[in-house]
């Protein structure tokens, strides 16, 4: 296999893929350096800076660029297998010395250059129709996207992860195979569906972290040091989703809200005056969301919510 775009996710994905015994091939990203450092983290492959007829040796190719650059990737990538006229038309460096690179290649290209070969994505949010100009080249398109949080200092563990795949049936096959070798759970998921089940994902990860970056900056607005607030506010949270995935949503709700404790939020209210505009924000459209998605229907709780909220301003 080829990645393309080797960062946090190509590197990790390399690499797991590389220890259960996967030839890679060419490792590209933009510079030698950042190449070379890719091939070490990956422990295997040809670094490579741009794109070149290279990855034409490879029969799977994994795009993982970050999602604004996918579409200029699978334009440049086609345009190799188009042959080297048409490669020449790009003028970014990036995207030139893979036109360089074509011109001298001495490897087949033209219209079949592509045929048979399978190239996925990686991005959550995005369908495999932005590999489209690929599929004209007569490649089989999809995406496969890992539902883990890649941070770059270490590699999540992936078994029992979920990873979303589409794409065509042999893309499928392959995105299947990818996904069950490192352990994790496929679930095939229609191209269209997919900003929402990111938006999910975002929520998840990216917007709980800011919740409780948030909840930490409070404790050591009162006097915790940095390192106190982030151990008294984890096991909190670990331990709620614990109960959460052992008892379910509903019974694993506490807090002043599930108790309709409406005294003890007017304080909280009172308290957050003194933090930024934001923090008051996300209290206000989370105790929203709480009674709504964690509430029962018709639940009287929110209209008390609201008047709470619209008394203390
Ligand atoms: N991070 C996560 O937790 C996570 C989880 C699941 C899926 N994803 C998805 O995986 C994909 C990659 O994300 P990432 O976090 O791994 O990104 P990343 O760490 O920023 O790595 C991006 C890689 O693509 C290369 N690149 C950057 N801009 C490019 C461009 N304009 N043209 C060609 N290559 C370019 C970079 O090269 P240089 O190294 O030379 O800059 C780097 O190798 C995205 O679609 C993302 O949505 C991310």
């Amino acid at each position: 296999m080829a990645i393309v775009g080797a960062g946090r996710v190509g590197c990790a994905l390399g690499k797991r893929l590389h220890q259960k015994g996967w030839r890679i091939g060419p490792v590209i990203t933009r510079s030698m350096r950042t190449a070379r450092a890719a091939r070490r983290r990956i422990g295997s492959g040809k670094p490579q800076a741009g794109l070149s007829e290279a990855v034409l040796a490879a029969d799977l190719i994994l795009i993982a660029t970050p999602d604004r650059a996918i579409a200029e990737t699978a334009d440049a990538l086609a345009r190799i297998g188009a042959g080297p006229r048409s490669v020449a038309r790009r003028n970014d460096k990036y995207h030139r010395s893979g036109a360089r690179r074509a011109r001298q290649g001495k490897k087949k290209s033209g219209s079949g250059a592509w045929r048979g070969k399978i190239v996925l994505h990686t991005s959550g949010a995005l369908g495999s129709d932005v590999l489209r100009p690929l599929a004209l080249r007569g490649a089989a398109i999809g995406s496969l996207h890992p539902l883990q949080t890649f941070s770059g200092r270490t590699i999540p563990g992936l078994p029992g992860s979920t990873c979303a795949i589409e794409g065509s049936a042999d893309a499928l096959r392959a995105a299947r195979r990818i996904c069950r070798e490192l352990g994790g759970v496929p679930v095939v998921l229609p191209p269209r569906r997919k900003a929402a089940y990111h938006a999910a994902a975002a929520l998840a990860a990216g917007h709980v972290l800011a919740v409780i970056e948030a909840a930490v900056r409070i404790l050591v607005s009162v006097g915790f040091s940095r390192k106190a607030a982030v151990r008294a506010l984890v096991p909190l949270t670990r331990q709620t989703l614990a109960n959460y995935e052992r008892v379910g949503a509903r019974a694993a709700w506490t807090g002043p809200l599930s108790r309709g404790d409406f005294a003890v939020i007017e304080r909280h209210l009172e308290a957050l005056r003194h933090f930024p505009r934001e923090y008051r924000g996300a209290y206000d459209a989370l105790s929203r969301l709480g009674v709504n998605v964690l509430g029962n229907r018709g639940d009287s709780r929110k209209q008390q919510l609201e008047r709470t909220l619209a008394r203390i301003k």
